[in-house]
């Protein structure tokens, strides 16, 4: 199934990968980008047509409240929501770069603005004959590597909410999907990692598995991982460990 003709809400639309996915998915649909920089917002929607931006930081609790309530208020109806927006903070407890806010900050954004927003949206969700929750995940979901401990979490509880969720919406209108990436060459890998692979090709591959109804899409080596935590846990988990 082509995905075309639709109203599609994607937070982080602005870099990386989910700005390939907004440049591949706007020529054929009505793309709606929430994400935090008003610049790169601006720029967006004067670069692609059909694209409209809300502009919010995500990690605030009432920013995500008050931009669900505009779309909500402005559509009737929604198609797909992809939840994409994330950070991620690198240093360990002990390390002294290490910032206590980050704490909340980043669990906030990856975390209870998705279940916030997926709640919020869901009046114009259900709207539809058939309509798509994507949440991005990564293979950090499913086994976390030694530094950005908080965003490992963030990861994992997303897995876990998510498969919870499908079960929640499986006689409704609604399918909640996951897309589990490997490493990709974006901001936040900016300076670590080798073979990465490139924004647009991730982008793709996360709505190619919208468009065939993939519930958890494991893409590239996230494959062999969830592969080698069914046969051998302790060596992918070794393995992650030092990623
Ligand atoms: N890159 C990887 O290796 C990798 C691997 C596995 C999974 N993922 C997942 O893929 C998704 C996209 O990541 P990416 O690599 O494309 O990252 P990215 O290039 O850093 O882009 C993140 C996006 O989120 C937006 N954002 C950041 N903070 C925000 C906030 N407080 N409120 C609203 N929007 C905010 C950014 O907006 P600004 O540009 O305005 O800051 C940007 O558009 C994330 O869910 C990430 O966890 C990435």
């Amino acid at each position: 199934m082509k995905i075309n003709n639709k109203r599609i809400v994607i937070t982080g639309g602005t870099s990386g990968i989910g700005y390939e996915m907004v440049r591949y998915l706007c020529p054929d649909n009505e793309v709606i980008v929430v994400s935090k920089n008003i610049n790169k917002l601006n720029e967006l929607s004067r670069k692609f047509d059909g694209v409209t931006t809300y502009q919010a930081d995500l990690s605030k609790t009432g920013n995500t409240e008050t931009i669900a309530d505009i779309i909500v208020k402005r559509y009737e109806s929604i198609d797909i929501l992809i939840n994409n927006a994330a950070v991620q903070h690198s240093a360990t407890f002990i390390d002294e770069k290490f910032r206590y806010e980050s704490i909340s900050y980043e669990t906030a954004l990856n975390f209870t603005s998705i279940c916030s927003m997926t709640y919020l949206l869901l009046p114009a969700l259900l709207h539809k004959e058939k309509a798509i929750i994507m949440n991005v995940n990564s293979g950090l979901g499913l086994t976390p590597k030694t530094s950005s401990a908080i965003y490992c979490a963030t990861k994992g509880a997303l897995n876990i909410f998510s498969q919870s969720l499908r079960y929640q919406l499986e006689k409704t209108n609604i399918s909640v999907q996951q897309a589990f990436l490997d490493l990709v060459d974006t901001k936040m890998t900016k300076g670590r990692g080798k073979n990465k692979t490139a924004p647009e090709v991730a982008a793709k591959k996360i709505i190619y598995g919208i468009e065939h109804g993939i519930p958890d899409h494991d893409i590239g080596k996230v494959k062999l991982l969830r592969a080698l935590l069914r046969l051998s846990p302790s060596i992918a988990q070794r393995i992650m460990k030092k990623h």
